[in-house]
């Protein structure tokens, strides 16, 4: 025994210092690799809102989201969760589209709260995807932000600019990432705004990264048409529909057209944007609905605000000096309440110069067909 090279204390020691020295250069090298990883601090960035996001949200169905189990991929995805409480928009803020509305809850939003009344037949099942498109400044943003407050079910808007990285074969990680993240949270919807922008027709001068991150969010998209159990629905919203890639459309069968108001709809659109204005007496809101043929809700709103301001404009132009010597007699009253007694309510008069001016700018940008010109008296 006593010749041999080593003591059993030293063998002890040695395998102890080597094992040290293993993990001191493993722990070292994760180190050094997360300090070249490109992505690691947004990577981590995106972990602290995801988490913070997903605390904020609470469990929905009672079921808890293991948030330990979220890849970084998974997370970067996640901090783009929408919480119903931020969105300010509500059904009763979207004037003229009930029909479209109740046709969107019934085969989107029921399937997913209701699922114990559709499970009888696979037929019932939600639509995996549907498609928002009409005119632009018609309502299909605002469709779905009230989706994504009413829906109860968790919401993800999907920033395509988050899919595109500049490192090879991150994009494809991210845009695998959605899928698996929906899955994990569903049931869930994925919106994506614009989506003729990163959906368009495929073809051969595709960038290469494009083409792939492409095709992989198709089958995986086809992987959730396949799964009858998961709930999980892709919403797009375009105005450019013909520009979207055919196998895109194939995979989105619930199509809403989020058409141009007609003169009905115009009325009740003016009817919400005025409620709770103060308006004159004199304004007639169903000539006003006649005669703006061819605008679509946003352009009422603004049609609307133009008129609003046109009042301000004036009492700052005719009456400041009146106020200002209104003032020193009325010290007292606070100076708010003074300004708003002395704004004078939104007149026709404002609303007709308005209209004439959104028209004439309108008729110059070619965006209204000159046989849609209907005078106000
Ligand atoms: N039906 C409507 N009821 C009430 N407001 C409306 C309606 N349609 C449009 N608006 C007004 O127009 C604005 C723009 O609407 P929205 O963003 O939904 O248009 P969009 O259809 O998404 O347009 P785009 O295709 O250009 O994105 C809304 O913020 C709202 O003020
Ligand atoms: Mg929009």
């Amino acid at each position: 025994m006593s010749d041999l090279p080593f003591t059993r204390t030293e063998i002890v020691s040695l395998v102890v210092r080597l094992t040290l020295v293993s993990a001191v250069t493993f722990w070292s090298i994760k180190w050094l690799l997360n300090q070249v990883d490109p992505t690691s601090k947004s990577k981590k960035k995106a972990r602290k809102v995801a988490e913070e996001q997903l605390r904020r949200l609470g469990p929905h169905n009672n079921q808890v989201v293991p948030v330990a189990t979220l890849t970084d991929y998974e997370m970067m995805i996640a901090a783009h969760l929408v919480n119903p409480n931020d969105i300010k928009v509500s059904w009763r803020d979207i004037a003229g589209l009930s029909g479209l509305i109740d046709e969107l809850r019934e085969t989107v939003i029921l399937p997913i709260q209701r699922r114990d009344l559709f499970l009888d037949s696979h037929l019932t099942s939600p639509p995996k995807g549907v498609l928002l498109h009409g005119p632009p400044g018609c309502g299909k943003t605002l469709i779905a932000k009230a989706t994504a407050r009413e829906a109860g079910t968790y919401f993800i808007n999907l920033d395509l600019s988050i899919l595109t990285d500049k490192w090879y074969g991150e994009s494809q990680k991210l845009a695998a990432a959605v899928f698996t993240l929906a899955v994990k949270l569903q049931p869930c919807i994925i919106f994506i705004d614009e989506i003729d922008s990163f959906l368009r027709a495929r073809n051969s001068n595709d960038h290469e990264a494009t083409a792939m991150m492409k095709a992989q969010f198709m089958s995986l998209w086809d992987g959730l048409i396949t799964d009858p159990n998961c709930t999980v629905i892709i919403m797009g919203a375009t105005n450019r529909p013909q520009d979207l890639d055919r196998a895109i459309l194939r995979r989105m069968p619930a199509t809403f057209h989020v058409s141009m108001p007609d003169v009905a709809q115009r009325e009740q659109i003016i009817r919400l944007i005025l409620d709770n204005e103060p308006i004159a007496d004199d304004v007639d809101i169903e000539v006003i609905a006649k005669s703006t043929n061819g605008f679509s809700g946003s352009d009422l709103r603004e049609l609307c605000r133009n008129a609003a301001v046109y009042r301000i404009r004036d009492f700052l132009r005719e009456e400041i000096q009146q106020i200002n010597s209104q003032a020193a007699r009325e010290k007292n009253s606070p100076e708010e309440e003074r300004f708003q007694e002395a704004l004078r309510p939104i007149t026709m008069e404002d609303l007709k110069y308005s209209f004439s001016k959104m028209r004439e700018s309108k008729i110059q940008c070619g965006s209204l067909n000159i046989s849609q010109r209907i005078d106000l008296d």
